[in-house]
């Protein structure tokens, strides 16, 4: 015997759901993922060399390299080779750039959040 096909009703009241979430809670989702900080900024801020300069406390390291700064504050208590291996190189860019680059595969700096480029 065959089998039977059940007529499936069509919805005609169909209401589409609301998106619940916030541009916030979206963005704050993006910030907790693995997505890079080139992706997470897109800052059009730029610095001078001088400004860039004035950030070379521990709690305060910035760094440039390949024309744009990162704030590497963050990263240095997290950085496996250790804390110092990065803070002698904050508020610099020729010489972050040159250690980064005989340490590291230039991918290495976009674990750093972006905060603009050098001026
Ligand atoms: C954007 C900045 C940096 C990031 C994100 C970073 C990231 C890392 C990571 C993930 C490791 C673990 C091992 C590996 O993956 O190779 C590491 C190890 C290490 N890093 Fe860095 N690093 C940075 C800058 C530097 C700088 C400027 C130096 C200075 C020379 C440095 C020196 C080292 C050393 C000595 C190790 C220990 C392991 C080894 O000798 O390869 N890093 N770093």
């Amino acid at each position: 015997m065959l089998p039977t096909c059940k007529t499936i009703p069509l919805e005609t009241n169909y209401i589409p759901q609301e998106d619940t979430k916030s541009n916030l809670e979206i963005n704050q989702s993006a910030a907790n993922s693995s997505i890079t900080s080139e992706e997470k900024v897109n800052s059009t801020k730029s610095y001078p060399l001088s400004e860039i300069e004035e950030h070379l406390d521990v709690n305060d390291c910035w760094v440039g390299y390949g024309g744009k700064v990162y704030d590497a504050t963050d990263y240095l208590s997290k950085h496996p080779g250790g804390k110092s291996a990065i803070t002698k190189y904050c508020g610099t860019v020729d010489e972050f750039t040159e250690a980064l680059d005989a340490k590291h595969s230039p991918s290495y700096i976009n674990k750093l959040p972006l905060i603009g480029t050098i001026e």
